[in-house]
């Protein structure tokens, strides 16, 4: 996918209003985007898939829908005020600021990059008899390319861990320049805290309360009320989607990296030393959980972390394969039994399960699935877009989504604004919308209608002719194939269910 492409994602949403930059008749607010009439209809329904498929599908998990506000003290037992931070570095030539780390993992991309190259190379050559695992683990190229990754990961992490006075020294080892001004005039790195706070009340001086960042500290301190009002056995899930705000300093491409973005979180309690099994299950469920939407696998990878979260003992990222390289778009955390513990010594009050198979009690560990919703809107919207040459001299621009996400299910289109057409489309309109979110258009001639509709996405037309009028049938148009054929208006409703199916989404998971 080339920056040309990520572009036309980007005045494509704007254009069919799916995102607009946010208060924009003020110059907009930077980093903080608002979702349109398309967007927020997509967004639901990718909310909805995740839901279903974690809740529903899991009988041993549950939901909650928590505070965004929530007791101060939560985020200094979290370890968010005094860890919760990113180490930035700012060239002084151009004034940028960046994340020091993310400036070295774009610096290692390269030497990946470099990898795949040789990899697609010998694919070429060896056709199918082609073993990659063997070829990775024996091309001298590709071992020394990893040498100096790992070289680079062992010093990074170091840096980040000891001194951050070792982190400014490897991006001068490296040569990394500010991709703005080509100049490696960099300040020393520093920590900054992402958290946003307010005033609770508006007479309390003493009253600093924070904006969540991380929707998981909702589902922690609710841990003991779920597990006992739902008399809740180990293994158990909760889930929960919500609104966090990071004041991110590098906010940067699209809704990709924003100060108010919302997560699709679950935290999957277990018992000590089961959490690395649990672990291994949610790092694979989860990315069939991606792949099932019908994106090529090979634009998702695994990214172990050089890093960990404050809080976590093992972690992994699903990357998504975006115009400025693989990023993540969700992260898999073993979190061991810190948070509850935390919150255990913050309150004195017992975090802990009573385990009958075991016949002891303890606090449970914690898996944690964590999808940024807005970077998940972003994959479906950079892999659906597509100008279609038709083979006639013309294209289309049409946006393939996955048909059960699609912010409408169906348009109703009659053929001319006359002789009654229009009062049987609404006719139709007013059975399918109690199933179907459907829109209705008459203006323009048809065949603009249909591009309107692919350019949203919508799977299914139904154009009412004048010989609806006497047939009872319409001619139905699917968005992918373009492919027309009449039907019976009477069976609508089960062609477009067939077609528009979450439980058909749905089942790839089971
Ligand atoms: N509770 C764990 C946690 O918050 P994280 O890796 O910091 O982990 C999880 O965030 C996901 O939230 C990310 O994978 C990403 O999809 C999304 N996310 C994080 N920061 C974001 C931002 N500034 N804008 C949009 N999405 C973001």
């Amino acid at each position: 996918m080339s920056e040309e492409h990520f572009k036309h994602v980007i005045s494509h949403s704007k254009e069919y209003g799916f995102v607009f930059p946010s208060s924009e008749i003020y110059d907009g607010l930077a980093a903080v985007y608002d979702y349109g009439q398309n967007g927020v209809e997509l967004k639901k329904n990718i909310r909805e898939y995740w839901w279903k498929s974690m809740v529903q599908l899991h009988e041993n998990i549950v939901g909650v829908d928590a505070s965004i506000f929530m007791a101060p003290k939560v985020w200094k037992a979290s370890g968010h005020i005094d860890g919760f931070s990113d180490p930035l570095i700012d060239n002084k030539d151009s004034k940028k600021r960046y994340r020091a780390d993310v400036l070295i993992e774009d610096y290692q991309e390269k030497y990946k990059k470099k990898n795949q190259k040789e990899i697609d190379k010998a694919r070429k050559r060896f056709g199918d008899d082609f073993d990659e695992a063997q070829f990775v683990a024996t091309n001298p190229n590709i071992a020394r390319n990893n040498a100096t990754i790992a070289d680079i990961d062992a010093k990074l992490k170091d840096g980040l861990e000891n001194d951050l006075s070792k982190v400014k020294a490897l991006i001068e080892e490296l040569g990394i320049a500010c991709p703005i001004s080509g100049s490696k005039n960099w300040t020393d790195v520093r920590q900054f805290n992402l958290m946003y706070s307010t005033q609770m009340s508006a007479t309390d001086g003493e009253s600093q309360i924070y904006l969540r960042p991380e929707t998981a500290q909702g589902i922690f301190v609710n841990y003991l009320n779920v597990q006992k009002s739902g008399r809740m056995k180990i293994p158990f899930g909760i889930a929960q989607t919500g609104k966090a705000f990071r004041n991110e300093i590098v906010a940067r491409q699209f809704i990709m990296r924003m100060k108010e973005f919302e997560q699709m979180e679950m935290q999957f309690f277990v018992a000590p030393g089961e959490e690395m099994k649990w672990y291994d299950y949610w790092k694979e469920h989860r990315l069939k959980w991606h792949t099932n939407l019908g994106t090529d696998p090979a634009k998702y990878r695994y990214h172990d972390h050089v890093k960990m979260a404050h809080y976590a003992n093992a972690a992994v990222d699903i990357e998504y394969d975006f115009p400025f390289g693989f990023k993540e778009v969700e992260g898999i955390h073993s979190r061991t039994d810190f948070d509850l513990k935390q919150h255990e010594e913050f309150t004195g009050k017992k975090l802990q399960y009573f385990d009958n198979e075991r016949n002891e009690s303890y606090v449970p560990y914690v898996v944690e699935t964590s999808l940024g919703l807005d970077r998940m809107f972003l994959v479906l919207m950079s892999t659906a877009l597509q100008n279609e040459d038709l083979g006639d001299g013309n294209t289309r621009t049409v946006l393939k989504l996955p048909a059960a996400l699609a912010p409408y299910q169906c348009a109703i289109l009659p053929l001319t604004k006359k002789d009654d057409l229009p009062d049987m489309a609404r006719r139709i309109m007013k059975d399918l919308s109690l199933d179907f979110n459907c829109y209705y258009e008459e203006k323009d001639s048809i065949g603009k209608r249909y591009r309107r509709q692919d350019a949203i996405g919508t799977p299914i037309c139904i154009t009412v002719d004048h010989d609806s009028l006497t047939d009872e049938s319409v001619t139905i148009r699917f968005r992918d194939s373009m492919e027309q054929k009449r039907v019976k208006i009477a069976d609508l409703d089960a062609i477009i269910s067939k077609e528009v199916s979450m439980k058909e989404l749905l089942k790839g998971l089971v």
